[in-house]
């Protein structure tokens, strides 16, 4: 029998898995490092330089200095009270840790916190994507340490079984999507004028997940892309969100990269924010769409014989129209009113509509 844990016995995504950034090179570039190590000249160059991960770290870049010492007094605070530590850290690290301690409970950066993280850092953070966007924010921000982390919940959340497939670009950040026990389904990117989601390619890979019986629940898009280096146009974006809204699907957008982006003519737009401005959008179309019907309703409502309800919906009233038939028999008409016309058209179809009510009832009334 097997042990518990073995090749044999292990969640076999695992074993398919398939991670090229850690591949076959990286085992012989690790080969040629020790080979190095052990004997100088033993080739021709006399280091190795990984370009395989995006790890600026491990090619000598510097972290942040600011980040590292804000954690370091959040994380010690007894510190902070200290008069080396004027010395020793920026002003601006001593007040940004001041302030965040202020909105952990008990200032104790160890303990087990909200769900959802933090509220006070939730709020914090509701006010940057606010600046970012342009657009009040409704708080459901949740927390996680890492993006791989929020992407892995989300699958959870999604994928309940074998069945249901997530749409992913590739290439693509692999999120180590692979040893879920889910099917994904994977989706080239294409190349027209630079990297971009063409919505008919999109819709074609949908159509065949859907005829192989997947129900695809999500689609996931990297932007600023990884590795394909785009950063998509508005146009293409709110598109794809109208793709995701008609489809039912939830829309995974990874925005690790916003802050990078090198060219001039491009500009970062959120997803939430392209979104967002879609949904404001259908919200004032319905707003101005409320206030014609309004307007009609009452103009009916006030000519002689006639009788209308509010339109709660759609873009249409239906007015009864009361009135006696020359030889005494009564007749009830029903008159169906699109409510569209541009709102400031509106008082001279009223007009209008009066006058001719008026002149039929001369004609038709009793
Ligand atoms: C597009 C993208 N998303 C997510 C990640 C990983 O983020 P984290 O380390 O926060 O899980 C990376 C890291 O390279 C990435 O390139």
């Amino acid at each position: 029998m097997d042990p518990p844990v073995s090749l044999n016995t292990i969640n076999p995504k695992v074993i398919e898995c398939e991670y090229a950034v850690r591949g076959e090179i990286v085992t012989l570039a690790q080969k040629l490092q020790e080979d190095i190590k052990s004997k100088p000249d033993a080739h021709p160059f006399e280091e190795i330089l990984y370009c395989n991960i995006g790890n600026p770290q491990s090619l000598g870049q510097q972290p942040i200095t600011f980040f590292r010492e804000v954690l370091a007094l959040c994380d010690h605070p007894a510190i902070l009270d200290k008069s080396e530590t004027q010395g020793l850290f920026s002003a601006d690290s001593v007040e940004r840790a001041w302030r965040i301690l202020d909105q952990i409970p008990g200032r104790a950066t160890g303990a087990y916190s909200h769900s959802q993280g933090i509220k006070g850092l939730r709020d914090i953070i509701a006010v940057g994507i606010e600046a970012r966007d342009g657009f009040p924010l409704i708080q459901m921000i949740f927390l996680t340490d890492g993006a791989s982390p929020a992407v892995h919940m989300m699958m959870q959340l999604l994928i309940r079984s074998e069945k249901d497939g997530i749409l992913c670009p590739i290439p693509q950040y692999l999120y180590t999507l692979l040893q879920l026990p889910c099917m994904v389904e994977l989706w080239y990117a294409l190349i027209p004028t630079g990297w971009g989601l063409e919505v008919s390619e999109l819709k074609k890979q949908l159509e065949t997940s859907r005829s192989k019986g997947i129900t695809v629940r999500a689609l996931v898009v990297i932007n600023p892309g990884n590795p394909t280096g785009q950063v998509l146009a508005e146009e293409n974006q709110k598109a794809i969100v109208e793709f995701c809204k008609q489809e039912g699907l939830v829309l995974l957008a990874d925005e690790v990269y916003q802050e990078n982006v090198y060219v001039p003519e491009k500009k970062f737009h959120s997803f939430k924010k392209v979104s967002r401005s879609i949904v404001l959008k259908e919200m004032e179309s319905s707003h101005l769409l409320a206030r014609r019907a309004k307007a009609l309703e009452d103009a009916f409502n006030k000519l002689e014989g006639v009788r209308c309800n509010k339109a709660e919906g759609a873009m249409y009233l239906f007015p009864r129209i009361d009135c006696l038939k020359r030889q005494s028999k009564l007749l009830k008409l029903r008159k169906r009113c699109t409510i569209l016309p541009q709102e400031e058209k509106i008082p001279a179809i009223i007009t209008r509509l009066t006058d001719f009510h008026n002149c039929f009832m001369d004609e038709f009334r009793s």
